[in-house]
C-alpha cells in the first residue's frame, strides 16, 4: 500500500516541519506543522496543488520523486500565495521547464512581486474555470480572504476533492499516515481552533462565503494546506470551521489577567471560584504575561464568556493584557459575554481603556469593577455581583 496515495493517481508529496518554532514568526509550534502539496495525474496532463516553505525544499523534493520519479509536471496550480506554500515555486519551475504556473489574476501579481516569474510561465484562469487533465478534471473556485486576497480551491470532480488551501487546516505534522482514516486525529482539534483562530480568525465572513460556495460540491476529501486529509470526519471538521467563521462558541468562560504583585491575580481567581460556584464547569485561566498569546486567543474564540483584567502600567493597560485585546479588535471579535476589570494604585487608566477596547470590539460589556490598591469588603461584593450578572448573560 502506498499510504500517500489518497485516492488513484492523486498523491501526497507535502513535508512535515518539525524544526520551526513559531509559524509566521509568531505562533508556537509544539506539535510541527506540514506543509502540504498534492500531484493528481490524469491521462494526459499531470498537476502539482502547491508547493511548501522554502526550508522545506529539499524533503519537498524527496517527497515529490518519490511519487512521480521521472515524470514530468504540467501545472502547478497555486490555491495560495504565503510563502509557506509558495516557497518551492522558483525551484519547481526549474526543474519542470514546460510547467506553467496556474493562478488567478490576484496570483499572478504576487507571484511576480515575489519570485519574479516571467509572464510566458503563467497562465491566469477565472472564477469557474477548468483545466482537464484527462480523466480528471481541476475545477477553480475563488474564495478570496481565505487567507489572503488570491486564495482559491480546486475541486476535482470525478473523484470529489477539494485542495482547500488553508481552509480545514490545523497545526501540527502528519504523524505517518496522510488521512484521517489512516491515523488518530482527536488531537488534531484544538490545534485547528488554535489555527483558525491565530491565522484565519479576522476572516470569518470570507470563510462563510467560502462554505456556500461550495457547499453544493460532492466532497469526499478535504485536501487542506495544513494537517491531516480530512475523509471520515468531514462533516464534524467542516461544522468546526462553520462555528468559528460564525464567531459561534461553547459553554464555558475564558480569563485572561495580568498582575504585577498578585493583587489583580487575586481578583482573577476569585471571579473563577465565583463562577464555579454557580455551576460554570469550562473556565480557563491565563496569566497574560505567562500564557502564550496563540493560546488566549484560541480559548477566547472557542467559549462564550470573556473575563479581561489588568492593573494600570504607565496610564496604560498592562502590556500583556493590551496585545490581548488589540488580538480581539484584530480578529473582530463578536459574540462574546464580556467582564472586566481594572485596578490601579495613585492614578486609574486600565478599567477606562478596557472598556474602550470592548466599545472598539462592538461588545457591550456585561459587568466591570474596578480595585484601588488591593482586595477588600466592597471588591468581595462587586466580585459576587460580576458573577452574577455573567452567570445571568450567558443563560441568554
Ligand atoms: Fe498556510 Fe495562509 O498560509
Amino acid at each position: 500500500m502506498n499510504i500517500r496515495e489518497i485516492t488513484k493517481n492523486v498523491h501526497y508529496v507535502g513535508v512535515n516541519d518539525r524544526t520551526t518554532d513559531r509559524f509566521e514568526g509568531l505562533w508556537p509550534l509544539p506539535y510541527g506543522v506540514s506543509y502540504n502539496s498534492y500531484i493528481v495525474k490524469g491521462e494526459n496532463k499531470t498537476a502539482l496543488i502547491d508547493t511548501v516553505e522554502i526550508g522545506s525544499i529539499r524533503d519537498f523534493f524527496h517527497s515529490l520523486m518519490s511519487q512521480i520519479g521521472s515524470e514530468g509536471i504540467d501545472y502547478v496550480v497555486v490555491n495560495h500565495m504565503e510563502p509557506d506554500h509558495s516557497g518551492g515555486l522558483n525551484a519547481v519551475l526549474e526543474a519542470y521547464p514546460s510547467a506553467k504556473l496556474v493562478g488567478n489574476k490576484q496570483t499572478m501579481a504576487m507571484v511576480k512581486g515575489y519570485y519574479h516569474i516571467p509572464d510566458d510561465r503563467l497562465l491566469e484562469i477565472k472564477d469557474g474555470e477548468e483545466i482537464d487533465l484527462g480523466g480528471k478534471t481541476l475545477r477553480f473556485y475563488f474564495t478570496p480572504m481565505v487567507h489572503w486576497p488570491e486564495t482559491m480551491m480546486t475541486y476535482v470532480k470525478e473523484d470529489g476533492i477539494l485542495f482547500s488551501g488553508d481552509a480545514f487546516g490545523t497545526f501540527g505534522a502528519l504523524n505517518g499516515g496522510v488521512t484521517d482514516q489512516e491515523m488518530e486525529t482527536d488531537w488534531y482539534i484544538p490545534e485547528m481552533y488554535r489555527y483558525y483562530s491565530n491565522i484565519v480568525g479576522k476572516y470569518g465572513r470570507f470563510v462563510q462565503k467560502a462554505l456556500e460556495k461550495t457547499s453544493g460540491l460532492d466532497i469526499k476529501f478535504i485536501c487542506s494546506t495544513h494537517g491531516p486529509v480530512w475523509n471520515g470526519r468531514i462533516g464534524e471538521i467542516v461544522g468546526i470551521y462553520d462555528r468559528l467563521s460564525k464567531y459561534e462558541s461553547e459553554p464555558g468562560v475564558t480569563i485572561i489577567y495580568g498582575s504585577m504583585y498578585g493583587n489583580t491575580a487575586e481578583v482573577a481567581e476569585e471571579i473563577a471560584r465565583e463562577l464555579a460556584a454557580r455551576g460554570v464547569r469550562n473556565i480557563k485561566i491565563h496569566n497574560a504575561a505567562k500564557s502564550n498569546l496563540s493560546d488566549m486567543i484560541s480559548d477566547a474564540f472557542r467559549y462564550e464568556g470573556l473575563i479581561v483584567g489588568a492593573p494600570t502600567y504607565s496610564m496604560k493597560i498592562f502590556p500583556p493584557v493590551e496585545a490581548f485585546m488589540s488580538a480581539m479588535e484584530t480578529r473582530e471579535i463578536k459574540n462574546k459575554v464580556l467582564a472586566t476589570f481594572g485596578s490601579f494604585t495613585w492614578a486609574s487608566a486600565s478599567h477606562k481603556l478596557l472598556m474602550e477596547y470592548a466599545g472598539k470590539c462592538k461588545l457591550d460589556v456585561v459587568a466591570s469593577l474596578e480595585m484601588k490598591h488591593a482586595v477588600n469588603g466592597d471588591i468581595h461584593r462587586a466580585i459576587s455581583e460580576l458573577a452574577d450578572r455573567v452567570v445571568e448573560a450567558l443563560k441568554k
